[in-house]
């Protein structure tokens, strides 16, 4: 699939589907800009004016708890109307398509789109029908892509670890369904980090995955060494089709990260997960609430991210240089 679909004739970005076709200055911008909006959730009054007058719709084909609401309350910080549509429990139950359920939205006069859907591709299709003024933020499509989970990820490495260059990421887990851990090779390749790894038993791992530019492991001590960055990710029960691991005991025996398997990582090294967390699956809690873990500071960060890409696509600025995809 094309990221060109992104940007508009002028080379704005107009919408926000995937992590391909950005620039590595169009990804600081947002860093830039979510740096600034970090203070405003901070503040007595957490509200700037720059989306005053805009409606913002979620439109959410599948449940989620936590990227819902940081897009809800980032939209209401930037002073935009914002209405949660839970469309599973409503329209496309009744038989509607998706293009139709937009289309009427549209009708309300609204301004952006925050979609999510278990098929991939979904947050294309409505953008490649949406006329100009209207804008599409994808919050994550099927197993396919959820490039603003993978910004304020690695917003939040760059927050705790200053910059990019050394580092060695460990990403952990469910690689073969996770949209996260495909948006985020993407962002980290983009930004510049030499060393990226994924960890997971084969049955998890995607074909030719090293074709993503990283190194794969099957074993946890291996894979951790040494690393700067550890992010674990949920099993995707909901997508697997038949028993991909043996047992939930001997997944966590091997790839749930305990304090003992923490120690093969840098002593410094950060502990992130997007969550949901199944705690005592992969990870354990002692890790998950400890000193390393910097798993609520990401949820923190992502309504400053989330903040400042929808500023970015609603104020139709001109990405950074470089920004525009050849
Ligand atoms: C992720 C998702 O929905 O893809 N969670 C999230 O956005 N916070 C990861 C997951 O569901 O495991």
């Amino acid at each position: 699939m094309t990221g060109n679909l992104q940007f508009d004739a002028q080379g704005r970005l107009r919408h926000f589907l995937t992590i391909d076709g950005l620039s590595r200055e169009t990804i600081l911008e947002i860093f830039t800009i979510a740096e600034s909006f970090i203070s405003v959730g901070e503040r007595e009054i957490k509200k700037v004016p720059l989306a005053r007058g805009k409606t913002v719709v979620n439109l959410f084909f599948e449940s989620s708890t936590r990227t819902r609401t940081t897009f809800e309350i980032a939209a209401k910080r930037l002073s935009a109307d914002v209405i949660n549509l839970n469309v599973g429990a409503s329209s496309a139950a009744k038989g509607e398509t998706l293009l139709d359920t937009v289309r009427n939205l549209e009708a309300m006069h609204t301004d952006l789109f925050v979609v999510r859907h278990n098929q991939a591709g979904a947050a294309y299709l409505i953008a490649a029908h949406v006329p100009p003024h209207v804008h599409i933020i994808n919050a994550g499509d099927g197993a396919h892509a959820h490039p603003t989970q993978a910004v304020l990820d690695a917003f939040t490495i760059r927050r705790h670890k200053g910059g990019f260059e050394n580092l060695k990421v460990a990403i952990v887990g469910d690689i073969l369904y996770s949209r996260v851990a495909r948006s985020l090779i993407r962002v980290l390749d983009i930004l510049g980090v030499p060393e990226v790894r994924v960890i997971a038993p084969r049955t998890l791992l995607p074909t030719a995955v090293e074709t993503l530019g990283v190194r794969s492991y099957t074993d946890m001590g291996e894979g951790l060494d040494d690393a700067d960055v550890i992010v674990m990710l949920r099993l995707q029960r909901e997508r697997m089709r038949g028993a991909l691991i043996p047992s939930e005991q001997e997944y966590f025996n091997l790839y749930g990260l305990t304090p003992g398997k923490l120690e093969c990582a840098k002593p410094d090294a950060i502990v992130m997960h997007p969550g949901p967390m199944n705690r005592g699956l992969e990870i354990d809690s002692a890790v998950a609430d400890g000193p390393q873990s910097v798993i609520l500071p990401q949820v923190t960060n992502g309504i400053a991210v989330r903040m400042a890409i929808m500023a970015l696509v609603l104020g139709g600025r001109e990405p950074a240089e470089g920004g525009r995809p050849a």
